[in-house]
């Protein structure tokens, strides 16, 4: 489990920020790959709000977990170009293929599904994304060869 000390430590080396909450997050998503539950209530603490305020900017920003990802992170694009070329059925088949809702994870771990949009590659959609790397022209065969070597 994450220690308390370290947690503190990064939640009081970001306090003297204007609207310190965000980075606080940020940085502990960035050690922890999620915001433990734990950090929590040390961040409503520090900067003296209440744990419900933190946990609902933790639940509005979708950039924030609230459990680790999978190994693998797939993202495919859900905004309006892509959705002309058939990113819906893909998207569609791609989470019951993984059987879970968007920003779930595969019960093996291996997969952590996210809408995302606009990747930048509108004119070769649907376009998705794989642990970071962007991908144009991804239909149905290519997500499934996909997410089967991600291991899902
Ligand atoms: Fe999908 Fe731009 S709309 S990449």
């Amino acid at each position: 489990a994450p220690s308390e000390t370290d947690m503190r430590n990064i939640i009081s080396e970001h306090l003297q920020l204007e609207g310190a909450l965000l980075p606080i997050l940020y940085a502990l998503q960035e050690v922890y790959g999620h915001i433990p539950e734990a950090a929590t209530p040390l961040i409503a603490d520090a900067l003296n709000i209440s744990r419900a305020e933190v946990h609902g900017v933790i639940s509005f920003y979708h950039d924030f977990r609230e459990v680790p990802a999978g190994r693998h992170v797939v993202k495919i694009c859900r905004a309006e170009a892509c959705q002309a070329m058939g990113a819906t059925p893909l998207a569609e088949a791609a989470l019951a293929r993984l059987g879970v809702e968007w920003h779930g994870t595969t019960r093996n771990g291996a997969v952590t599904i996210e809408p995302v949009y606009c990747l930048g590659l509108c004119a070769c959609g649907p376009a998705a994304m794989v642990d970071g790397k962007v991908l144009g022209r991804v239909d149905e065969t290519r997500m499934e060869k996909l997410l089967a070597e991600a291991g899902a």
